[in-house]
């Protein structure tokens, strides 16, 4: 990395009272001088307990939105706010209505890839790593999982005892893994396991030896006795899957598995926003009020 860079941003982060948070996808230069990089669930988390005025965010918008909302007093600052999850707007405030008013004892369970909006109409949120239990520790038996199609009918697989209403939205990164190129790179490297995240399609679910969110598949993949890992995510969690795991192995499925809004996020673009501190992550007020609920929920159910 350009040390000049480094360095220059170093400086304005302390200069600035900046905390910079990263996700797994991100470019490599940007997750090794992050001062935290994580899943979702854990970048939640760190953002409601650093000790720093603001907050610089290198992911997609709903990362930033859900940093603010559980963080109203601190300015919240993204590396590239046209950095979108697509999947995010895949469900509508009028769709989550319309089953509200059709079921009797229902939770509208909101992945955290969401607008900040559809968060202000719905019940709970979960992230791929604690949806199992926040979804299980709802009271509710009807669960209208919204907006990802896929990791919903896998958490469904786990608790038959709840009533599962799936909604079509889907992460077209993780669906462009499909099983037959699984098989192929199974059939190049015998010994390989397939680790794989819950936005996959069920077949691809099915023909892999373990399924978690980003911190999961590298937290396995460093603890197994194993040297050869078929990776069924976005490329970005190499970066650190290779940093804790120099002696193994790390193999992709095929060409597709980049998620082109993580890639906006560059080093160059982290330098330029610590100079200006814009764009801002701004709410309206209502939203801000309603949609901090369902964050704050799957925080305390998911302890
Ligand atoms: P996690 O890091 O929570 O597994 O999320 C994956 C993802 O798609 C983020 O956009
Ligand atoms: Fe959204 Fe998929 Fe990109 Fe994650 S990898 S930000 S779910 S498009």
């Amino acid at each position: 990395m350009n040390e000049e860079i480094t360095s220059r941003i170093k400086a304005l982060k302390k200069e600035k009272d900046v905390v910079l948070l990263a996700h797994y996808y991100v470019d490599g230069a940007v997750q090794e001088i992050a001062d935290y990089v994580g899943d979702s669930f854990y970048l939640a988390k760190v953002a409601t307990k650093v000790k720093e005025s603001n907050i610089l965010f290198a992911g997609v918008s709903f990362m930033g939105e859900s940093a603010k909302l559980l963080n109203p007093s601190k300015k919240v600052v993204m590396v590239d706010a046209s950095a979108d999850c697509p999947m995010a707007h895949m469900v509508t405030k009028e769709k989550i209505a319309q089953v509200r008013a059709e079921y009797d004892d229902l939770a509208v369970v909101c992945y955290v890839n969401s607008t900040a909006e559809i968060k202000s109409v719905s019940d709970v949120c979960v992230t791929s790593s604690n949806a199992l239990d926040v979804v299980r520790n709802t009271k509710a038996k009807n669960i209208f999982f919204v907006p990802d199609n896929n990791l919903g009918r896998y958490i469904a697989t786990k608790l038959p005892e709840k009533n599962f209403i799936f909604n079509d939205g889907f992460c077209h990164v993780h669906k462009s893994i499909v099983k037959e190129d699984v098989l192929k790179a199974k059939e190049a490297r015998p010994g390989a396991e397939v680790l794989t995240h819950p936005e996959c399609t069920m077949d691809v679910l099915e023909v892999s030896d373990f399924i978690g969110s980003t911190s999961e598949i590298i937290d396995y993949a460093t603890a197994s006795d194993k040297k050869e890992f078929i990776i069924c995510t976005e490329m970005g969690v190499f970066f650190e899957l290779m940093q804790k795991n120099p002696d193994k192995k790390f193999y992709s499925v095929g060409h597709r598995q980049f998620c082109p809004n993580m890639k906006l996020v560059t080093i160059d673009k982290v330098l330029n926003v610590l100079e200006t501190m814009e764009p801002e992550v701004i709410l309206p007020d209502d939203v801000m009020e309603t949609a901090k609920k369902p964050l704050e929920l799957m925080l305390e159910l998911a302890k």
